[in-house]
């Protein structure tokens, strides 16, 4: 099992499994409403994934505009959830198909935030792909277009994914399983 920092870490989905996904979802992208297509990856998790996927997306012969967007939730608890802007995106999204790709779908806010903020300026099409679902976890009537795996209800870290700012680059998803 790799040690990273001191910690075990079990492989979830290998970089292998990932990969393979990625070429699979970018096919059904392809499909789907790509005209004009701008592509805004959810930073700070998505940034390998929207990295693998965006060149994927090559591959099938699409030529997105690609843009990022920070978004930040806060409140806990018992304090009602938000979730606010740290960095917009540059473009103008009207008249746009827009695929937001993010790492995890969990109570659905980020995304259905983001989401709702696209059409009220104007996009044509919103659509959303993310790395993984964690669909128990939704609060949120949101559902991803695209997903690469249902995500059983771990933390976990990786390909992008951190806790408390680490493990961000591991080449594959996995859960940390206590000290080596
Ligand atoms: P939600 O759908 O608004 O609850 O937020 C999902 C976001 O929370 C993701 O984009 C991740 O940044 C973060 N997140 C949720 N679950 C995990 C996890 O298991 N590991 C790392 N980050 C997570
Ligand atoms: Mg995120």
């Amino acid at each position: 099992m790799p040690v990273v920092r001191g910690k075990n870490i079990e492989p979830l989905f290998t970089a292998e499994q990932i990969a393979e996904r990625n070429h699979a979802m970018a096919r059904e992208i392809a499909n789907g409403p790509t005209k004009d297509l701008l592509v805004i990856a959810v930073l700070k998790g998505s940034f390998i994934f929207a990295a693998d996927l965006i060149r994927a997306l090559h591959h099938t012969g699409l030529a997105p505009e690609v843009e990022f967007i920070t978004l930040s939730s806060y409140g806990t608890g018992t304090v009602s959830q938000g979730v606010r802007i740290v960095k917009d995106i540059d473009s103008d999204v009207h008249g746009r198909d827009v695929l937001l790709i993010d790492d995890i779908l969990e109570s659905g806010r980020t995304l259905l935030f983001a989401k709702e903020l696209l059409f009220e300026r104007g996009a044509r099409n919103v659509t959303i792909a993310v790395l993984l679902d964690k669909r128990v976890k939704r609060k949120e009537k949101l559902e991803a277009d695209y997903v690469g795996f249902e995500c059983p209800d771990y933390f976990v870290v990786g390909y992008g994914m951190d806790v408390a700012y680490a493990f961000r680059e591991l080449p594959f998803v996995g859960v940390v399983t206590g000290d080596a």
